[in-house]
């Protein structure tokens, strides 16, 4: 495993850019996994800026998002899919065919799953990125979840619809399920990189790096990941004991990198 301490979010999402620039450098066609929230809103920022400026291209790229709602009507602005379109695609050269999100909006969501679970067998993703839920959930693999669990339908845990209720009008409107990629499907990822941000994420790393490694803490299942970054800003590193951050890189907190 390998951790970066970085000063804030910025200095985190710029870290988190270097991974994805140098996978697309090195690779066009790379399949990059993608998660939402307010994690790697800048982080996306930065590979706008850096498609228009520098005309990096994403044509032939593709991106599988982790998640998605299930019940909420189509056209809601707090669908993953949206999300996905109005903060990264539609401001990138990425051709639309090439974005895949799990599909809740239609008849069967057990079809919809197996038919993501196809597609994730025939696009090996290059770079997994991911956000850490309070509760240290990955994706929407809430604790609990056995590290075997493939793409499937969970239900929320009121813990996460308290954190994700931000976005709506109330917490009644939250959704209660998801689909989202298990853990297995996230660890059969080439790279993994997972990103937290502020003071309330800290127990949750905390957790997911010290812990044991237990199906009550999803994350800390990247830790079995032989290709695992962690990359945290200095809030969310506050619980981490001095042999976990001496063994930190440390960024832009008058560290040097080293
Ligand atoms: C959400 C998403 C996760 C995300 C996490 C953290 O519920 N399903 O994919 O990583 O919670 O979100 P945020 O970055 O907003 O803290």
């Amino acid at each position: 495993m390998n951790l970066i301490i970085t000063s804030d979010n910025q200095t985190l999402s710029q870290k988190a850019f270097q991974f994805i620039k140098e996978t697309i450098t090195r690779k066009a066609d790379a399949v990059f996994g993608l998660p939402t929230g307010d994690t790697p809103k800048k982080l996306y920022q930065m590979m706008i800026d850096d498609h228009q400026q520098q005309g990096t291209s994403y044509r032939e790229a593709r991106i599988i998002n982790l998640d998605e709602y299930v019940g909420l009507a189509t056209d809601h602005p707090q669908r993953y899919f949206h999300f996905m379109r109005s903060h990264l695609i539609d401001h990138l050269d990425i051709q639309l065919p090439n974005f895949h999100i799990p599909r809740s909006d239609c008849i069967s969501l057990h079809q919809s799953c197996l038919l993501y679970e196809a597609l994730l067998a025939t696009h090996p993703r290059d770079i997994q990125l991911l956000g850490l839920g309070i509760n240290g959930h990955i994706g929407f693999n809430e604790p609990g979840t056995p590290f075997t669990a493939r793409t499937r339908v969970v239900t929320l845990t009121e813990d996460t619809r308290r954190a994700n209720a931000r976005f709506f009008s109330s917490i009644d409107e939250v959704p209660k399920r998801a689909i989202t990629m298990g853990i297995e499907n996230i660890l059969e990822a080439k790279k993994i990189v997972i990103m937290a941000s502020g003071k309330s994420k800290a127990q949750a790393v905390r957790n997911m790096l010290e812990g044991e490694i237990t199906e009550a803490c999803p994350g800390s299942a990247l830790r079995m990941h032989r290709d695992l970054w962690v990359i945290i800003d200095t809030l969310a590193s506050q619980k981490l004991s001095d042999s976990t951050r001496h063994q930190a890189m440390v960024w832009g907190v008058g560290g040097d990198g080293q």
